[in-house]
């Protein structure tokens, strides 16, 4: 297989930049070409120009666009993958949001990037356990959105290999897990109804139909992007960040950003940001 000269670097850089919004270093070019190689060959292409024509040719190159993209993407995750941003929420945000005249409460998390699902089950396991301590009814509900088809079928199935559960306190495993097979676990009904998934490009969330958050969690992700675009993301998501809404950040993400209406979490491990109660959001989000 042919390797990428400067042109074609530039050319498929280009493209992935315009359509999704990352950025692939220079020294990411044997990453980028090793991976089309692979595509290609597995769809029977010789060469880049006519593969590259290909993912332009109507709905056959709109498919295929999407199984490239996930070929592209790094969707490294794991449960319980930042727990400070996790103890955080249960000890400290949860116990502040939900006072005594909201009940049932209710929660809405928006888990932005959430690869294979392992980060939206984590936030919904820690919400679940916090609810059910206080007793009564209560209702919550994470959505997570990724780019990668694939990514989401593995969410939506919520069934993993055993290895991956073992950052998952076993209290936690016990009450949220139930063996699947060999070697394999699956969530629990009762909490994978409460998580939805779907296809969001972080470009398009301004379209997104998304209800107001009491959390926004986007971690690992913005590294993908570069400073301008961060920015436009991390403004686009909290336009759906309901007052007193809390924004967790991975560490050093968002380095510079300074948004009008919230104010910095201090604490020395998570990045965060909590709305302030009399900001108004989105119409489109209300
Ligand atoms: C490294 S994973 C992070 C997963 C999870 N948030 C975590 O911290 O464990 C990054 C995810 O961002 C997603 N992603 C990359 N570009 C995206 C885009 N333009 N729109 C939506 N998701 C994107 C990838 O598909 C991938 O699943």
């Amino acid at each position: 297989m042919p390797e990428l000269n400067d042109r074609q670097f530039s050319q498929w850089t280009t493209l992935l930049e315009e359509r999704t919004g990352m950025v692939l270093p220079i020294e990411r070019r044997s990453f980028l070409a090793t991976s089309l190689s692979m595509r290609m060959r597995e769809i029977g292409y010789q060469d880049h120009e006519s593969y590259y024509q290909f993912l332009h040719s109507g709905s056959q190159g709109t498919v295929e666009w999407t199984t490239l993209v996930d070929r592209l993407t790094v969707h490294e995750t794991r449960f319980f993958r930042h727990p400070e941003s996790l103890d955080y929420i249960r000890d400290h945000f949860l116990p502040r949001r939900l006072s005594n005249d909201d009940k049932p409460y209710s929660v809405q998390i928006w888990s932005l990037g959430c690869a294979t699902g392992e980060e939206s089950y984590s936030l919904a396991m820690v919400v679940d356990e916090h609810l059910r301590s206080l007793g009564g009814n209560y209702y919550f509900g994470v959505t997570g959105t990724d780019i990668s088809l694939d990514s989401l079928a593995i969410a939506r199935s919520g069934e993993y290999n055993q290895l991956r559960l073992s950052n998952v306190p076993d209290a936690i495993k016990s009450r949220y897990f139930e063996p699947a097979g060999e070697m394999r676990y699956r969530v629990v009904d009762e909490l994978k109804q409460r998580a939805c998934f779907a296809k969001l490009n972080v470009m398009d969330i301004e379209t997104a139909p998304l209800g107001a958050m009491d959390i926004i969690y986007c971690q690992n992700v913005l590294i993908y992007f570069d400073r301008p675009r961060r920015f436009e993301i991390l403004n686009n998501a909290i336009r759906c960040l309901a007052p007193g809404g809390l924004l967790v950040l991975g560490a050093g993400e968002a380095l510079g950003w300074e948004p009008e209406g919230l104010e910095r979490i201090s604490h020395p491990r998570i990045l965060a940001y909590r709305r302030l109660a009399e900001q108004q959001i989105s119409e489109d989000c209300a």
